[in-house]
This record gives C-alpha cells, sequence and structure tokens, in this order.
C-alpha cells in the first residue's frame, strides 16, 4: 500500500542485502519511521515489544528473525535456540509457528552459506505469499461488500472493524480491510467504523492512520460503542482479524472482538471473519479452552501516549495511581457467532465442515 505516493510492505530486506527493515508501528500514528533489525535479538525485540504486530507480520519478522540468527551462527544448535527464541515472544498467534516450521523444513537439509541463501529465500517466499494470499482474501470479501451495496441500491455500506487487520498488519493489504481497500478502489460506497481498541488503540492508532492515507472514509469509535451503533441500523456488517482460528472455527482475535460478535449476533449484524490457511491451528477445536492468550503488562492499561498540541509525543498515567489493572491481550468468540470465515480459497461456514471444504487436503489430517 502507499504512504504519501511510495509503496511500501511492512518488512523488507535492507539495501545492504542482509539487515531487515520494518516500520516501526510503536510511532505510528505521529511518525513514519523505519527500524533496522540486525540480529535474531532485534528480531525477537521487534515483535515482543510490538514495533511488528499482527499475525502474519509477526509470522514474516520470525521468519527473518531466523535469516539473521544464521548469518551470525548456522549450525543446528543456534537455529533451534532462534527459532525457541522467536517462538516465545509472543504466544496467541499461530501464524508464528507456521512460519517458523516452515523455514526450519526448508533449511534443514543445507548447511553454512547455503543454509543461509536458502533462510533468505524461503523468508521472501513466505512474504509474497502472504501478499498474494491477502489479494485473494481481499477479493474474497469484496463479492460481499458489493452485495450488500447493491441490496442498498449504492447507499454506503457501513462496515465495523476491530484492532488492526489491515496492511500493517501484514506484509501488504490486510485481511479484514483488503475487502475495504478493494470495494473502495472500485467506486462502491464504504464508510468504517473504527473502534479504537483500548488499551493499545491499534483501531485509532493504525487502522485510522491506513484507511485515512488510502482516503477510505472512516470514523473512530470508543470501544463501547458498537451495541448502539448495531441496535440503530448503522452498521451493516462486522469484519476483523483472527490471530488464531480453530479447526472448527472458533476465532481468537484482539481482546473486544467476542464483545463486538455477541452485539452483531442480537442485532442480526453479519458477523465475518478474515483470515490466511497459516492462522488456522488444525490441532484445536475448542477455542476458549485451548488458545492460549496473552497477558501483557498492566502498564499498557494504566498509562497511554500520544502527542500533545505542542507536538510532543509523552505517555501518562490514566488510571487512579496505585489501582492493579489486568491486560488480556486476546478473546475467543466462539464459531456459532461468526456468519462467514473470508479465506484466500473463498467464503466458508465457521464449522468444522466449512474449512475442509475449502482445506480438503486437511480431511485427514493431510499435509499442510
Ligand atoms: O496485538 P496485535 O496488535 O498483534 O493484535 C492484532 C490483531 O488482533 C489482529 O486483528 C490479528 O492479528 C489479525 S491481523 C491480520
Amino acid at each position: 500500500m502507499k504512504i504519501d505516493g511510495i509503496h511500501y510492505r511492512t518488512i523488507w530486506v535492507a539495501d545492504d542485502g542482509w539487515s531487515v527493515e520494518v516500520i516501526d508501528q510503536t510511532r505510528l500514528p505521529h511518525e513514519f519511521a523505519v527500524a533496522r533489525l540486525e540480529t535474531v535479538e532485534d528480531a525477537a525485540r521487534a515483535i515482543k515489544d510490538m514495533l511488528v504486530r499482527g499475525a502474519p507480520l509477526i509470522g514474516a519478522t520470525a521468519a527473518y528473525g531466523l535469516c539473521l540468527a544464521l548469518r551470525q551462527d548456522a549450525s543446528d544448535e543456534a537455529l533451534d535456540r532462534a527459532y525457541d527464541m522467536l517462538l516465545a515472544t509472543r504466544p496467541t498467534a499461530v501464524n508464528l509457528k507456521y512460519s517458523l516450521d516452515a523455514m526450519r523444513g526448508a533449511i534443514r537439509a543445507a548447511s553454512g552459506n547455503a543454509r543461509i541463501e536458502a533462510a533468505y529465500a524461503c523468508a521472501a517466499r513466505l512474504c509474497d505469499e502472504d501478499v498474494e494470499i491477502c489479494r485473494r482474501i481481499g477479493e474474497n470479501g469484496l463479492r460481499i461488500i458489493r452485495g450488500l451495496s447493491e441490496a442498498k441500491e449504492g447507499k454506503t455500506v457501513n462496515i465495523l472493524t476491530h484492532c488492526n487487520a489491515g496492511w500493517l498488519a501484514c506484509v501488504d493489504w490486510g485481511t479484514a480491510l483488503a475487502p475495504i481497500y478493494m470495494a473502495h478502489d472500485e467506486g462502491i460506497a464504504v464508510h468504517v467504523w473504527v473502534d479504537e481498541t483500548r488499551p493499545r488503540n491499534q483501531g485509532a492508532s493504525l487502522s485510522a492512520f491506513e484507511l485515512g492515507a488510502h482516503g477510505v472514509p472512516h470514523t473512530i469509535l470508543p470501544d463501547n460503542a458498537g451495541g448502539h451503533l448495531m441496535q440503530h441500523g448503522q452498521v451493516d456488517m462486522c469484519i476483523v482479524g483472527t490471530d488464531r482460528t480453530t479447526a472448527t472455527g472458533d476465532v481468537a482475535n484482539k481482546i473486544g472482538t467476542y464483545l463486538k460478535a455477541l452485539a452483531a449476533d442480537a442485532n442480526g449484524v453479519p458477523f465475518y471473519v478474515a483470515l490466511p490457511h497459516t492462522t488456522i491451528d488444525w490441532d484445536l477445536s475448542d477455542g476458549v479452552r485451548e488458545i492460549e492468550i496473552e497477558q501483557r503488562s498492566p502498564r499498557e492499561v494504566t498509562h497511554m501516549t500520544g502527542r500533545t498540541e505542542e507536538g510532543e509525543i509523552v505517555t501518562v498515567e490514566i488510571s487512579a495511581p496505585g489501582s492493579p489493572a489486568a491486560n488480556y491481550g486476546f478473546d475467543v468468540t466462539p464459531a456459532r457467532y461468526v456468519t462467514g470465515l473470508i479465506t484466500e480459497r473463498g467464503v466458508a461456514p465457521a464449522s468444522r465442515e466449512g474449512l475442509l471444504t475449502l482445506y480438503p487436503e486437511r480431511r485427514h489430517g493431510g499435509s499442510k
């Protein structure tokens, strides 16, 4: 996608041919800055501290993290150490493991320089695949938005989204936002309700930044406003992303997604989840019990960072000093609240059978 007319991906190999550059998302929306990663520790820190975030981009960064590790030491032991370090950075998004396993599989047989070259080639391939997958998700979701637009005889389609599942969460395009960009580009009138997504505000800071840069009409909402809008017919559909989806269609996504799904169900608003196959955890069947939910620092709840009118970036305390805070990163929306899963292969009901219809090679526990 473009910023000020220049096309960016969220991650790329620098001009030196080996170090890795990423858009530092902790500085957005007030500052567009690029961070350079030179070691596997840099990559692990970038994921943990959320310079990069969003399930597909976490996977892509981990892939390049392995490349950086191998440049320092291409032995099997170093590979295993780097794999474990990167896997431990964030527990909920399963794309991380998918990526690390794909990398390990692709480079295991090689050694020395050939292993390093194979690693960079595999990381680049995973990134290219992510871009193509997101493009297809966009096309499949676009058909749904087009249908709603036709049903509304061209009146604006109002879409609610939570967190950031746009191009900043992926390598390019995004998952939940890809259909919206395509609809806008096609001339369909769309307007996006952007949940601010406390505590880190990925909606207010990242989704709003992306949509604004692309010229898509949008409005930022406090997280608790969605139910009211749905009751008053102001939301035609919801589209969110996901960090891990079980084989039965239960969806883990940014905390607060579940409440939006409940409100959508109560008000007859279609609730779609957009995802690449790399986000499906075929080993799990009960998302509420089996998906590990990341717990992050309470400081993200008690403090907030923003820009003063003088242009200074400051962090302030916003809650009663000394009060404890809980910070669950994600929640799980049971499949029964999900209208459909928008994937690169098409749209399926959120169920085991629905997913297996799209991914028949998984029917008998088949390979990835
Ligand atoms: O904590 P984050 O910012 O990594 O959470 C991101 C989300 O919850 C996204 O909705 C999800 O990763 C899907 S991204 C295509």
